[in-house]
């Protein structure tokens, strides 16, 4: 059995998208608290069927950003509509078509896997046969089955956060919201959490994800990145890698720390970052630049095991960006 037993078969029938096509939409959605602008100014179009990653990190914004757009929040300027509904007025549909899981989502750490989907089955009001399969379902699809009798508090870190997901789809929401589900999550873990998103996705179920990570931006359709309460970019994963200035050679030298300092005075370098024992080197033209980087480390006797051009990753890109960004602000 898989998701598709979950959520409906056709999984785009009513989703109160507006005029331009957007299932979540955003006008200078602000939220101030007393001293900070958790969110500012964030104008936002997401489609039905997205896999929105929402990126940023401690303290960008993200959560203020998901309460906001779950209708759980009401915000000091501007506004969100979500499934065709304002989330000033109109909160309680949007809670119908939504599914929402929080950063710290409360399961209930004394009852076990079964009875955790049965109290949010009450919660949401799901009744009889109905209840019964879709729980069978759910259990199965986050490949919880066999730790149906298990209590949630002695599950894994990562096996609470999918009873946490089969908690969230237990009413078959249409869109869900979903707070750092990876974060403190082991990578396997992550994987396999981000393989039942995919699934979701799969069946036309609009996802917004929040995530500190970066390499899981290449898992959304679109991302956007959060940084003090502003959206700094926000496109395809490959676009946003696209917008790294110059180009990139990855080289792993006998000596990293010195090799960064010596490339860092070079002409034509840009910036140099140090991964591991590799050195990440942007570079206005990297074809006449190997070979001098080559020789002016080998003047140094430092020796260069292996040099090849590189694609920047989202982490790179984000760096870069937000580096751009904080030039650009310190100018005006
Ligand atoms: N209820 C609140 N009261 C006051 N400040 C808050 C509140 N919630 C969030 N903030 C502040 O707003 C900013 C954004 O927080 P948050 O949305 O939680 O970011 P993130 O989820 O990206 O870590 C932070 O500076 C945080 O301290
Ligand atoms: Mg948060």
């Amino acid at each position: 059995m898989n998701v598709e037993s979950v959520v409906p078969e056709n999984g785009t029938p009513d989703y109160g998208a507006s005029d331009n096509g957007a299932i979540i939409e955003t006008q200078d959605l602000t939220r101030e608290f007393k001293t900070v602008t958790a969110v500012d100014g964030l104008t936002l179009q997401i489609r039905p069927g997205e896999i929105f990653g929402l990126l940023g990190p401690d303290g960008a914004g993200k959560t203020t950003t998901i309460r906001l757009l779950a209708a759980i929040m009401d915000p000091t300027r501007g506004w969100a509509r979500v499934a065709g509904y304002d989330t000033v007025e109109a909160s309680e549909p949007i809670k119908q078509r939504i599914g929402y899981m929080a950063q710290r989502f409360n399961l209930y750490g004394d009852l076990s896997v079964w009875e955790n989907l049965n109290f949010f089955a009450d919660v949401f009001e799901v009744r009889g046969e109905e209840r019964k399969e879709r729980i069978e379902r759910l259990m199965v699809f986050s490949r919880l089955g066999e730790f149906r009798h298990r209590r949630a508090a002695h599950l894994s870190g990562g096996m609470q956060k999918k009873l946490a997901l089969a908690c969230t789809l237990i009413h078959t929401p249409e869109i869900i919201f979903l707070d750092e589900p990876t974060t403190g999550v082991d990578p396997v873990s992550r994987r396999e959490f981000w393989d039942i998103l995919t699934e979701l996705h799969l069946r036309g179920i609009t996802l917004v994800v929040s995530t500190p990570y970066m390499d899981e931006a290449e898992r959304c359709s679109r991302v956007g990145l959060i940084y003090q309460g502003q959206m700094v970019v926000c496109d395809t994963p490959e676009a946003v890698k696209a917008m790294t200035e110059g180009e990139l050679i990855a080289l792993w030298p006998s000596d990293v720390r010195r090799g960064q300092v010596i490339l860092d005075e070079l002409d034509g370098v840009l910036e140099v970052q140090i991964y591991g024992d590799q050195l990440r080197v942007f570079c206005q033209d990297g074809d006449g630049l190997m070979e001098q980087m080559r020789s002016v480390l080998a003047a140094e006797g430092i020796e260069v095991k292996d040099m090849r051009q590189a694609r920047p990753r989202m982490e790179e890109a984000f760096i870069s960006l937000i580096r751009r960004r904080m030039s650009e602000g310190d100018k005006s």
